[in-house]
């Protein structure tokens, strides 16, 4: 397959690596790095493109997903930080009848542990003795805060524990009411992500914690979401992805 790189920065390169390894052909568009093949989104830059792999700019995924959309490419979205932009993102996708899948991370692991974060706290909503709490560490260059995986990660407490109603982002200034949720961010070196979550008792701490040692495992996720949307129309998340991932295996 072709796949187009949309930002050909950290991310974009590692998955250029990987996808030529698996067979694949690439090209890139960025607008400032020096060396990509194309400078903006256009019908020539995506001539033969199955798919566009976008790793860019939280301010410009939309208008990305626009231009691809309008000439009928699929796209993998793997930047973040767009979200609240969702209801138009999903009428492009309606009206050009492109495939579409985002993730907030497409690390395969992460997704796994998103699985094992909800599970545990369906469990640990009946122990009202452990409060709960989470945070992510990054790289110093990262333009978004919270992480968008750290935002998954708070939705899913928040939906699966009834005592926390609340979400508190950042620096806990203030002592926190019951009900709060933290999930604190912390910028640093060039941690590639880090995220824990965490049920504490006067008595005993639980951690569940995944590490990603380096950006090969979205940039894999992000091909095998690729390869995978090519001939599907629709709006796509990961979980569509994970699924039967997860029943080929039960086979
Ligand atoms: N979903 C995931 O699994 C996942 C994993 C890692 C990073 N990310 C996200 O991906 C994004 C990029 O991360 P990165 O570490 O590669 O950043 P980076 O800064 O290393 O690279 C981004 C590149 O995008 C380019 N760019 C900016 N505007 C563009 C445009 N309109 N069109 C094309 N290219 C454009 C920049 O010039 C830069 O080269 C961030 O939003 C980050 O949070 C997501």
């Amino acid at each position: 397959m072709k796949f187009a790189l949309v930002g050909y920065g950290k991310m974009g390169r590692q998955i250029a690596a990987l996808a030529l390894g698996r067979g694949h052909t690439v090209v890139s568009i960025d607008p400032v790095a020096v060396d990509s093949e194309f400078k903006e989104i256009s019908a020539t830059a995506l001539n033969g493109v199955d798919a566009c792999i976008d790793f860019s700019h939280p301010s410009q995924a939309v208008s990305n997903l626009t231009l691809a959309a309008e000439l009928g490419c699929n796209v993998v979205m793997g930047t973040t930080a767009w979200y609240q932009n969702m209801d138009e993102v999903r009428k492009i996708v309606a009206k050009t009848q492109i495939g579409f899948i985002y993730a907030t991370n497409f690390s395969i692991g992460v997704n796994l542990f998103y699985r094992i974060v909800e599970a545990s706290a369906k469990l640990m909503d009946g122990f009202e003795e452990f409060d709960v709490a989470g945070f992510e560490l990054h790289h110093r260059k990262k333009a978004d805060s919270p992480s968008g995986t750290a935002r998954t990660l708070s939705e899913i407490l928040l939906a699966n524990i009834q005592r926390k109603q609340t979400l508190l982002y950042g620096i806990a200034d203030h002592p926190l009411e019951p009900q709060q949720l933290h999930f604190a961010s912390a910028r640093c070196g060039h941690i590639p992500g880090t995220h824990e979550v965490i049920f504490d008792s006067e008595a005993d701490t639980i951690s569940l914690k995944h590490t990603a040692r380096n950006r090969q495992g979205f940039a894999s996720g992000a091909i095998t979401a690729a390869e995978w949307i090519v001939g599907k129309s629709g709006f796509f998340t990961i979980n569509h992805l994970l699924e039967e991932l997860i029943s080929n295996k039960r086979k």
